[in-house]
């Protein structure tokens, strides 16, 4: 039996300012992010991260306990406007992820399944080599479509695609995470990983890369954030380095043409193919259900407001003095309605 092929969000949601807003609540406030490997978080710094107007710092401390012969600093991240701290969780091969509201479930809720996955790599024997961070016209969203599929590689990577022919790509889509294998024959391939909503982690061979896709309050503007992390250095590295920066920038220029045209209006709302595009579909879908599922809580929220409002205003009305035995306009009521 045939079925529907899944369809797009509309464009849209990728220019409207009160949708980024529903999406904050509905999504970001609700979600976990993937900070780096803990090597990457040095006694007595301060790491600053900021996802959708939170702002929190990691810092790390040596750690006193003499049984821990691996992760020899205990890591703290706090909210830095509030200093409240924030739940945060390093993985046994240590991967540090971090929540930035109470609002987030457990780790192992929200992404049931990751930490077994994650268990197969050391992510301590890659030391921290650059970082690098700009502001593009995208939306958050944007990106991560082109992160999810590869129907664009062989178009907009010739040089990588000649290395890794995306002839058998595919992508397994787990509760809020996605695993992508360049060749599903060989699973072993390295790691290629998608967090909801915005971070990713690929790792093979000595590299080691992540990116972090951060909205701003206008849903055209989005920072990109990649830390980058090899065994080798110098020369060797600059090497890898020329070439993974080639493919994001490669994939920043097609998102900023993609954003320019759902923003002209070229593209409303289409479908997409369930095979090559199954990575684009689980996302998004996952985002229309977050956002529905608080669009529903904020319109119950508001109904149980105006019945408290409506119930306050009855009581009032009852008790008012003199309600019964003369016309003096009731206070109370005014002053409420005022
Ligand atoms: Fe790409």
């Amino acid at each position: 039996m045939a079925t529907n092929p899944p369809r797009t969000l509309p464009a849209s949601w990728y220019t409207s300012r009160p949708l980024y807003q529903l999406e904050c609540r509905a999504v970001f406030l609700k979600s976990w992010y993937l900070l780096g490997p803990i090597i990457k978080f040095l006694p007595g710094t301060f790491v600053d991260y900021e996802f959708a107007g939170i702002y929190l710092t990691v810092t790390a401390t040596p750690c006193m306990d003499p049984n821990d012969q691996r992760h020899n600093s205990s890591i703290t991240v706090l909210d830095s406007t509030t200093g409240t701290p924030l739940r945060h969780h390093t993985t046994s091969t240590g991967l540090l992820s971090t929540t930035i509201s109470p609002l987030a479930p457990s780790f192992h809720t929200f992404f049931p399944g990751l930490e077994g996955t994650l268990s197969t790599v050391d992510f301590t024997v890659r030391p921290h080599r650059r970082s690098i961070a700009y502001e593009g016209h995208i939306n958050w969203k944007t990106m991560i479509d082109g992160y999810q599929e590869c129907l664009h590689c062989q178009y907009t990577h010739p040089a990588f695609s000649l290395l890794y022919p995306p002839t058998f790509y595919a992508v397994k889509n787990h509760h809020n995470w996605c695993q992508h294998y360049a060749d599903a024959a060989r699973p072993d391939d390295g790691l290629f990983l998608y967090f909801l909503p915005n971070c990713t982690l690929k790792v093979y061979g000595g590299g080691m890369s992540l990116f972090r896709v951060c909205p701003t309050e206008d849903p055209g503007r989005t920072r990109m954030e990649f830390d980058y992390y090899n065994v080798v250095e110098g020369e060797e590295f600059e090497e890898y380095y020329k070439f993974v920066r080639q493919v994001a920038d490669e994939d920043f220029e097609l998102c900023e043409t993609v954003q320019g045209n759902l923003e002209r209006g070229v593209y409303a709302e289409g479908v997409l193919n369930s095979v090559k595009e199954n990575g684009v579909a689980y996302y998004q879908q996952r985002v229309l259900e977050m956002v529905l599922e608080q669009h529903q809580e904020d319109r119950q929220q508001a109904r149980t407001r105006e019945a408290e409002e409506a119930a306050a205003s009855t009581s009032a009305v009852e008790h008012a003095p003199g309600r019964h035995g003369n016309s003096i306009p009731n206070r109370a009521i005014v002053e409420a309605s005022a």
